[in-house]
């Protein structure tokens, strides 16, 4: 029987889980803008959610503990990524717990829920499809599960640097997040990305998530939309001169940027 090795390196002992969710996500801040990005389109209270690609459903689990009335489902492909979203992001509350739910499903196969307020797909997770036409496959299946007036929201990132090969450390309190754009390809515009992290022991945990997708424009994606029956899309930008993400028709590109589409049922 081989003896299985105890892990020595701050890379070894670390949960990828955790170290994604502490360099990548703020989920209190996702749940604030969706509910700006509503709020500026319907009076109404926003309370089903669906995240789509959700991982640990970290923001499912921010969400039903914003609101008593407010349910959250998750969907994902993933079963050991969701087996780590029960054992660590399920609600403690029992109340909230009950109105917390991850599933095991393609984000392609409509859900049997059709009367969702706002469904989700963040951190560009929808660019695995290359596509069109199965991106256009997705958003019908989005469009057919939300209720009248209400919201799909996606973001996206963009600008030239996006198309370049780029390695960019950041700092996060005790460890390093470097996000890494191995490939671009210009004429497909696949492109393979990286999240590595590193540790003051000089450890590396490497390769921790790997993305192979397409990097769409946002013309493309609001044409898709438009085509999947969306009746209105607005575009959130926070360019140098906005004070936070505005609805724009047209802006000044920047060398990188995030925005947002909000995509009306
Ligand atoms: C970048 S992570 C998403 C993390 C999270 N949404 C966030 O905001 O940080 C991408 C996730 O999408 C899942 N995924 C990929 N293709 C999928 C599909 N067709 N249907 C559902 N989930 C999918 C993967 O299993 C993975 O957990």
């Amino acid at each position: 029987m081989t003896k299985r090795k105890r892990p020595t390196t701050l890379a070894e002992q670390a949960d990828k889980h955790i170290l994604y969710q502490r360099s990548v996500q703020d989920a209190a801040a996702s749940r604030e803008l969706m509910e700006h990005f509503f709020g500026a389109r319907n009076a109404r209270h926003p309370n089903a959610l669906r995240e789509d690609f959700c991982g640990t459903a970290l923001l499912c689990a921010e969400w039903v503990q914003s609101h008593p009335q407010r349910t959250a489902t998750g969907l994902d492909l993933d079963p050991p990524t969701l087996a780590w979203a029960r054992a660590h992001n399920r609600p403690r509350d029992p109340q909230a717990a009950t109105r917390w739910q991850v599933r095991r499903q393609n984000v392609l196969t409509p859900t049997a829920q059709i009367d969702f307020d706002i469904i989700c797909a963040f951190n560009f997770s929808y660019s695995v499809f290359k596509q069109r036409t199965v991106m256009r496959q997705y958003f019908e299946a989005v469009h057919r599960a939300l209720a009248p007036d209400s919201m799909f929201v996606l973001d996206l990132y963009g600008g030239p640097d996006a198309q370049f090969l780029l390695t960019e450390p950041r700092d996060v309190d005790d460890f390093e997040y470097v996000w890494e754009q191995a490939r671009f390809d210009p004429i497909n515009h696949d492109t393979l990305c990286h999240i590595h992290f590193r540790f003051a022991d000089n450890s590396e945990m490497h390769e921790a998530f790997t993305y192979d997708w397409r990097h769409w424009t946002l013309p493309e994606l609001k044409d898709i939309l438009t085509e999947a029956g969306f009746r209105h899309i607005d575009v959130w930008w926070d360019g140098e001169e906005d004070d936070g993400y505005v609805i724009r028709e047209s802006a000044t590109n920047l060398e990188s940027w995030i925005a947002y589409i909000a995509a009306w049922k």
